[in-house]
C-alpha cells in the first residue's frame, strides 16, 4: 500500500482533511507520518489525535542550507518507509522551498496545494494577490512539485468566484473549503495509480 507522509508548518487543516478521508477508508493509503518544520504547529496535535506518528525537523537549526535540511527530512521519510518507490509526500501548508535534490529523488511523488489557480498568483498571500489583481475567479490547485515554487504538473483545480465585497479572509475561507475537497481527491487518484505525468501535464484515468 502507498505510504504517505504529510509535511506541515501550521494549522494543518488540509492534512486533517486527507487523514480523515483515509480513516473513512476512501483512500487506500497508510498515513505513515506527519512532519513539521515548526515544533509548535497546531497540526501536530491534530495528527496525534488521529493516531498518526509525528516528527519535528526544526528548520530554525538549518538557516539557509536547504539541501542539508531536506536530507534530514528524507531520513525521516526513510525511517517510516516513505520511499521513492512506494511513497507519496504531501506538502500541506509546508512553508519552505524544497531543494532540487529532494524534488529529483521523489520525482512526481511530491504534491503541493496552493490557494490560487496556478500558474496565477504563486508564492505568499495568494488570495490577497488575487484580490489586488482584480481577479473575478480564483480557487486552488493541487500539483506535483517541481523545482520552482508553487509550480509543476497540475493535478486538480477548483474555481471560486471572487465577490465584490470579498476580503482576504472571506475569500480564503471559501477557497479553503475547496482545498479540503480536491487535496484528498488528488491523493486518492494517486493511490489508485490513476495519475500519469506526461511532460508538463498530468493525465487522469
Ligand atoms: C493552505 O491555504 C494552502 O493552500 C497554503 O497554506 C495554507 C495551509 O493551511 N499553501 C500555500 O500557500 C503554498 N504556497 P493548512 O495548514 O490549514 O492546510
Amino acid at each position: 500500500m502507498l505510504n504517505l507522509a504529510i509535511l506541515i508548518s501550521g494549522r494543518g487543516s488540509n492534512m486533517e482533511a486527507i487523514l480523515k478521508t483515509i480513516r473513512k477508508k476512501k483512500i487506500p493509503a497508510n498515513p505513515a507520518v506527519v512532519i513539521s518544520n515548526k515544533p509548535d504547529a497546531k497540526g501536530l496535535r491534530i495528527a496525534k489525535k488521529l493516531g498518526v506518528k509525528t516528527e519535528v525537523v526544526d528548520s530554525q537549526d538549518f538557516k539557509g542550507d536547504r539541501a542539508e535540511y531536506d536530507k534530514k527530512i528524507i531520513k525521516v521519510l526513510e525511517k517510516y518507509g516513505v520511499t521513492p518507490e512506494n511513497g507519496l509526500v504531501c506538502l500541506a501548508g509546508f512553508m519552505r522551498i524544497i531543494s532540487p535534490e529532494f524534488i529529483r529523488k521523489y520525482k512526481n511523488r511530491i504534491m503541493n496545494i496552493h490557494p490560487a489557480l496556478l500558474p496565477a498568483y504563486p508564492g505568499l498571500h495568494a488570495q490577497k494577490q488575487a484580490l489586488e489583481g482584480g481577479a473575478k475567479y480564483s480557487g486552488c490547485t493541487v500539483h506535483f512539485a517541481d523545482e520552482k515554487v508553487d509550480h509543476g504538473p497540475i493535478i486538480l483545480q477548483s474555481i471560486v468566484n471572487v465577490k465584490d465585497d470579498d476580503t482576504e479572509q472571506s475569500l480564503s475561507k471559501r477557497i479553503l473549503a475547496q482545498e479540503h475537497k480536491i487535496y484528498p481527491e488528488a491523493v486518492r487518484l494517486f493511490a489508485l495509480g490513476k495519475l500519469k505525468v506526461v511532460g508538463k501535464r498530468t493525465k487522469l484515468g
